[in-house]
């Protein structure tokens, strides 16, 4: 298992791996450092299976791995011991969309050269934003309240590249899914407001030589009551 842009994500820590797996996370070298000193303060770094416990450590082997993924970065990959050879399931949750636009392509690009057939990715864009029109949206605005930071000011302008259509023409299985299309198959979760700023969010799941899991990326879910939300 390969997470792109890791940040703080702790399903190392938290997930039922299986004894097979190795999760790698890739992130720049000074978020992981934060991380890691987080994991100390907590306990997180010890190698002992206690689940739901972030101070029982990893549930998998977890390897960091230090990188700045609009450059090479598949060398510090494999020289974490990341095997080629072996089908990875690859997730960026939250990053392309603060790439470069060029950079999804190379990413993309770079994964299939990374992945047997067995392989899977999954992947988190966001088409044709408007800034002017999502200044306001209540997400964008509490961070810029309270945090300081433009969020929008973050992402490229610009149309996306068809990164799903370049992965199906490499033999990929694709799906491309909205976050309502979760909220409508699991019985929970956002519902579209005006100028919803998560209306430009799109999932993008792909398999090689395999199927896509669930109904085409969407998992079977325990039917809930639809909830609404910003
Ligand atoms: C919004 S966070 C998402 C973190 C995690 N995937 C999650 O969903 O909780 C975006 C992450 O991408 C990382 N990131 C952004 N640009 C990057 C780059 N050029 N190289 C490596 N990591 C990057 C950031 O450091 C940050 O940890």
């Amino acid at each position: 298992m390969v997470l792109l842009g890791a940040g703080l994500d702790t399903r190392a820590h938290r997930l039922p791996w299986p004894d097979c797996c190795t999760v790698f996370e890739v992130d720049r070298p000074e978020v992981l450092a934060f991380k890691r000193s987080v994991l100390v303060g907590v306990g997180g770094l010890r190698g002992v299976d206690a689940p739901g416990s972030l101070g029982g450590g990893p549930r998998a082997e977890r390897l960091a791995v230090p990188a700045d993924l609009r450059d090479e970065w598949t060398a510090s990959l494999v020289a974490a011991a990341f095997a080629p050879e072996r089908p990875t399931a690859w997730l960026a949750e939250g990053l392309v969309l603060y790439l470069p636009l060029a950079s999804e392509l190379d990413l993309v690009s770079v994964i299939h050269a990374h992945s047997p057939p067995g392989s899977m990715l999954a992947y988190e864009i966001k088409q044709d934003v408007d800034p002017a029109r999502q200044r306001d949206f209540p997400v964008y605005a509490a961070v810029r309240e309270r945090l300081g930071i433009d969020l929008l000011s973050l992402f490229s302008p610009g149309p996306r590249p068809d990164s799903a259509g370049e992965l199906a023409s490499r033999g990929w299985s694709t799906a491309v899914h909205t976050p309502f299309d979760f909220t409508r198959h699991d019985g929970r979760g956002p519902l579209p407001a005006p100028d919803d700023a998560l209306a430009a969010n799109r999932w993008i799941f792909a398999a090689l030589g395999t199927e896509l899991p669930g109904d085409q990326g969407l998992c079977p879910a325990p039917a809930r009551p639809v909830s609404g939300s910003a």
